[in-house]
């Protein structure tokens, strides 16, 4: 695990209460981040086909040597970028340790790890490390997390050599796995569950689900494409899904726990009580909904 978030040890018993809350702190942030991780793996092996489509459908004349991929998360675009094209190295960019631990350590089991450098970075600086000179950068589902999307965009505008492509993914929000009318106690759960999670989140994230269209065009880049993707997966397919799910809700109940009704959150936690007979991974009827954009923008 990542030691760069290890509290300094406290010394002497007057600091015995805060070296206490430090260490349930660290756990809670490491628990968090795992929980974090183990959905974006999630996320990668179920939607693997599509992230293939839209590295298939790139508008690129010839194969990219030098990839950057922002905000890279354990890898799901790295790992995808890396077989699409066997020439090519990555610079795989995150603020987060743990991630980029992850990542070395998949990039180790797939023997795949000379050709992957990681850099942790808080894109949010203004000033970003240099990148060398990339000409492709990807960021899937990272840039709505940016304080100031406008700089970090003339940034990756900067980095890129001339003629160079951005390649923007991005999500209008968190997948449906559930049938309207589940669960039969309180019919139509999930969508109030991310109605409030997206009141929640829309003053911290406002760029989630934006149009980046217009503001690659304000920072210099020409889009040379733009393409909707539509996952509906059948449960059935793999037994990822069910576990992703878990996932995903098990994180939003963090978010919205204390905005819904008592009875809501009463199914929520049937749902999610692995071992219960309500359990989410019992259920036959799951299915994986989600829409995702790409914007191609090329640096001319
Ligand atoms: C939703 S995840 C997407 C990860 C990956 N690109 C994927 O498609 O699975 C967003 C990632 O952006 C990273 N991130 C968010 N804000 C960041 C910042 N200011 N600087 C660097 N990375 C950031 C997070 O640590 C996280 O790994």
């Amino acid at each position: 695990m990542n030691h760069a978030h290890t509290p300094t040890p406290h010394h002497g018993a007057s600091h015995g209460h805060h070296h206490e809350q430090a260490q349930a702190h660290e756990q809670a942030h490491e628990q968090a981040m795992d929980g974090q991780a183990e959905i974006l793996d999630l996320d990668a092996e179920v939607v693997a086909e599509h992230t293939a489509s839209v590295t298939a459908w790139l508008p690129l004349p010839t194969a990219p040597h030098h990839i950057v991929d922002l905000g890279c998360g354990t890898g799901a675009g790295t790992f995808a970028l890396l077989d699409r094209f066997p020439g090519a190295h990555i610079t795989a960019v995150d603020a987060s340790a743990e991630h980029l631990q992850r990542l070395r350590t998949k990039a180790c089991t797939r023997g795949t790890q000379e050709r992957v450098h990681t850099v942790q970075a808080d894109l949010d600086e203004a000033t970003w490390p240099d990148l060398g000179s990339p000409d492709l950068v990807w960021a899937s589902a990272s840039m709505h997390h940016m304080a100031h999307p406008e700089r970090a965009l003339r940034n990756v505008h900067d980095a890129l050599v001339p003629g160079g492509l951005f390649a923007v993914v991005e999500l209008a929000g968190h997948p449906r796995f559930l049938p309207a009318d589940a669960p039969e106690e309180r019919p139509g759960l999930e969508e109030r569950i991310h109605a409030a999670a997206d009141r929640r989140q829309a003053g911290h994230m406002p760029h989630r689900g934006a149009d980046w269209g217009p503001m690659l065009t304000a920072a210099g880049f020409t889009v040379e494409g733009e393409r909707a993707i539509t996952v509906n997966l059948d449960g059935s397919r793999s037994e990822a899904i069910g576990r992703y799910a878990t996932g995903i809700l098990r994180r939003i109940r963090g978010i919205v726990a204390d905005r819904l009704t008592p009875e809501d959150l009463t199914a929520l936690d049937q749902l999610l009580d692995t071992g219960g007979p309500h359990s989410i991974l019992r259920r036959d009827d799951l299915t994986v909904r989600t829409e995702r954009t790409v914007w191609a923008a090329r640096r001319t």
